[in-house]
């Protein structure tokens, strides 16, 4: 126990109280000894390379290459995806794919590249292999767009995993992003950062790495193509990345590199290369769609630790209800648990949640529940009885239970890695579904187990299922929160047929989308949180998650009124649009911080739901090509050197760009722009890009772009759907894609494709259809005709 531990007991005991405290400090020494005695010692180890290539053996889709100590598979996939392998590891098992490994192309050819080694050529990648084992990433072009340098391995010479390296380089101006939820992105600076989901156990600042999303996923983005790379190891381990730099004419470039060195596991990847476009959609191809929200989830939701009653629900509900504020959903936090105890109500203050769920329902507000992994030990919890006898719970390698401690006091961990625990859990949200709550917020599984000293999370020796592969934690970690939210979803999906689930969870790991979304976890109240919850938003999208969103208004402490309105405003274009904050904190409702605030959020609040016909088309279109809403301004236009260094704007679909304000005192704001014109939503003035305009921000909005030639779904004022388009440049076109949805069930609607284009001093706007353009039958207002 050092200093720092030292520290954090004593906020612990400040923060959860004595008997708590006392339960960290044996819950931190009950962890050491279980690893102590579990895990296997430090061995010596041996180093090993490939070495060099003696053997190809051409299979479907690339083939196999042996070298004198280890072997590499190759196999380009139908969906462009290329996949590597070394020492014989496979595809499957994978946590991160959504079903089988997708068939190889069998137009993929393994042929001999220079200097004695061997390429896979396929129509959108080649990779390349050096006879000692470099891999080499090419574009069709053939343009080097990575290269990992050959692997070594270090093994304990009595046999057992080993850990292992890759060192890689990218080019000179490439940027990195994505790694899952990063504060201080979304471009991931020079630094080391973790692949172990943590919780940081406070608020956290961009300066907090890692986070409870880690992912190894890079984006990395250069002149010559996007690419995205991801290692199948759910192990932990570090990647150090160091940007390049171009010598200035000199000729001395400096490549960027990437080194990742894993704790153990296999050493597979896949790599998808092009567009970022077409990269997100391999990605989503291989781990999965992500999962439609219902309508009311892209509308506003309000959260807290600590309403406390269903009087304080009903207050808050009122008060939006009074001041005319949209509101669409409210969560409840622990507080509403029987003493912290997962899927249990506490009758005294929330006598008849069912009644209020329903009364809400009828206001068109839908009642959220939070969830926590962890079970209270004690005999006559429900939860812990049934568990106990379907043998749920996390062991350690002597087969005793793991016990943790989290809110309800000393808790065990069920194991989402059994295909049985996780029908057991999913079948436990019929009780929720029993009280009223329409979605679900997964929290606290990483998991967290409060310790005094030592890592907050399960022994690593713990032991898990893994699909009845059988290991320990180290290799089940990460995928925890993953595989709690697998059970839930397919829980939710049997028991409410006709629901789409609505869950989102704070922990996660690549594949997670298929089962909902995220939210930023514990942001720090402050600027500097304000800018970190973007960064998570748009490098999240990155890595194939779309729906997520801050605390607005940050976890703890007060923010001063500026500093809500701006996070608010934010907010208010992100996929997740929640209000909450800590049982401390001070309060989050728009009304607390003044009549001028109150005023400009409601601005915002209403905004919000005339773009929602917009939200839900952004749902779809990430479902059915994983482009994420919220898109870096790069986006379109990767090889813009200017715009891959922008971060704090983004792109919302195709249509909208949005500045938010992210520091104090700012009464307008430069903002970047991409290629082509773009009108000030507010003023209707319209820029041209690419390049810098100065923009207007005063404190009753952000600066709101849209692309000229957008056609965009709105509500009309009499609550229809209407369309808003954007006159094109003079002698351009635009148009836009629109998917109505009926808000909930699984009914496929279809893709409207509008056109815009000049007809003399008229801007025209048709639905495509297979006869041409026709009339739209939406009513269509066109803006932007002044700056003509
Ligand atoms: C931690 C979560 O991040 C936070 O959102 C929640 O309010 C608390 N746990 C209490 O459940």
């Amino acid at each position: 126990m050092d200093g720092r531990d030292l520290v954090r007991s004593v906020k612990l005991v400040g923060a959860v109280g004595a008997a708590q405290a006392v339960r960290t400090v044996r819950a931190a020494w009950r962890r050491r000894r279980t690893d102590a005695a579990g895990l296997p010692r430090p061995a010596a180890e041996r180093a090993r390379m490939p070495g060099t290539i003696e053997e190809v053996e051409p299979g479907p889709g690339g083939g196999v290459i042996r070298f004198g100590r280890s072997e590499l598979r190759i196999l380009v996939a139908v969906n462009g995806a290329a996949f590597w392998a070394w020492d014989g590891a496979a595809a499957e098992p994978s946590y991160a794919l959504a079903g089988r490994c997708p068939e190889p192309d069998p137009r993929a050819s393994l042929e001999p590249d220079k200097e004695g080694g061997w390429r896979v050529v396929a129509e959108r990648v080649t990779v390349a292999v050096s006879r000692h084992g470099a891999v080499e990433i090419r574009t069709p072009g053939g343009v080097t767009l990575r290269r990992d340098l050959p692997p070594r391995w270090w093994e304990p010479a009595d046999g057992g995993p080993g850990r292992w390296m890759v060192r890689s380089e990218v080019a000179p101006e490439a940027r990195f992003f994505g790694l899952g939820g990063r504060a201080g992105g979304p471009r991931l600076r020079d630094g080391t950062y973790r692949l172990w989901n943590t919780d940081p156990g406070h608020a956290f600042s961009p300066g907090d790495d890692p986070l409870y999303i880690t992912m190894p996923v890079q984006m990395v983005v250069a002149d010559a193509g996007t690419h995205l790379l991801f290692h199948d190891n759910s192990w932990d381990g570090t990647v150090t990345l160091r940007e390049g730099e171009e010598g200035a004419g000199s000729g001395h470039d400096r490549a960027g590199t990437s080194e990742l060195r894993m704790q153990g596991g296999p050493l597979r990847c896949w790599v998808m290369v092009g567009t970022p476009a077409r990269v997100l959609l391999a990605w989503a191809s291989l781990t999965g769609a992500p999962a439609l929200p219902p309508r009311w989830a892209l509308g506003h939701q309000h959260a807290r630790w600590g309403f406390g009653s269903e009087g304080e629900v009903r207050r808050i509900v009122a008060g939006y209800r009074e001041r005319g504020l949209p509101l669409d959903a409210v969560h409840l936090d622990i507080d509403h648990y029987d003493a912290h105890q997962v899927f249990t109500v506490d009758r005294e203050r929330f006598p008849a949640l069912p009644r209020l769920a329903e009364e809400l329902r009828r206001d068109g507000i839908r009642l959220v529940s939070i969830v926590d992994p962890a079970v209270r030990a004690a005999p006559g919890n429900a939860v812990y009885d049934g568990g106990t006898d379907l043998d749920a719970f996390v062991r350690d390698a002597s087969g005793r239970l793991v016990e943790g401690v989290v809110w309800p006091g000393d808790a065990v961990f069920p194991d989402f890695t059994h295909a049985r625990v996780r029908k057991w859990w999913g079948g436990l949200y019929a009780e929720r579904l029993a009280q009223g709550f329409a979605g679900f917020w997964h929290d606290m599984n990483e998991p967290t187990s409060f310790t005094a000293f030592g890592e907050s999370t399960l022994p690593r020796s713990a032991r898990h299922c893994l699909e009845g592969r059988g290991g320990d934690h180290r290799e089940a970690h990460n995928v925890y929160g993953l595989s709690m939210a697998r059970a839930a979803y397919e829980g939710l999906r049997e028991l409410s047929p006709r629901e789409r689930p609505f869950l989102f969870s704070r922990s996660g790991w690549a594949g997670m989308q298929r089962y909902g979304g995220t939210w930023s976890g514990d942001v720090a109240t402050g600027w500097p949180g304000l800018r970190a919850s973007l960064s998570l938003v748009l490098g999240l999208g990155l890595c194939g998650v779309p729906y997520s969103g801050p605390d607005i208004g940050g976890f703890d402490g007060s923010p001063s009124p500026e500093l809500f309105l701006r996070w608010f405003q934010l907010g208010a274009y992100l996929p997740l649009f929640r209000t909450h904050a800590s049982r401390d904190a001070g309060r989050r409702e728009p009304w607390e911080f003044g009549a001028e605030v109150l005023e400009h959020a409601r601005v915002a609040l209403v905004e919000r739901r005339r773009l929602l016909p917009y939200f839900v088309t952004l749902a779809h279109l990430a479902r059915r090509t994983g482009a994420p809403y919220v898109r870096p301004l790069w986006w379109g236009a990767p090889e813009d050197r200017a715009l891959r260094e922008c971060e704090d704007a983004f792109l919302l679909g195709d249509c909208l760009l949005v500045a938010p304000v992210l520091a104090p005192g700012a009464d307008r704001r430069a903002v970047r722009l991409p290629r082509g014109r773009w009108y000030d939503t507010a003023t209707g003035q319209a820029y041209e890009g690419p390049g810098q305009v100065l923009v207007e921000a005063p404190l009753s909005r952000i600066p709101v772009l849209a692309r000229a030639g957008a056609v965009i779904p709105v509500r009309g004022d009499d609550g229809g759907p209407e369309l808003e388009v954007w006159a094109p440049a003079p002698g351009r076109a635009g148009g836009g894609l629109v998917v109505a949805d009926a808000g909930d069930g699984w009914e496929e609607p279809e893709i409207e494709h509008y056109v815009t284009r000049w007809d003399g001093s008229r801007v025209v706007v048709g639905l495509q259809g297979p006869d041409g353009p026709r009339e739209p039958s939406l009513p269509v207002r066109v803006r932007g005709l002044a700056g003509r």
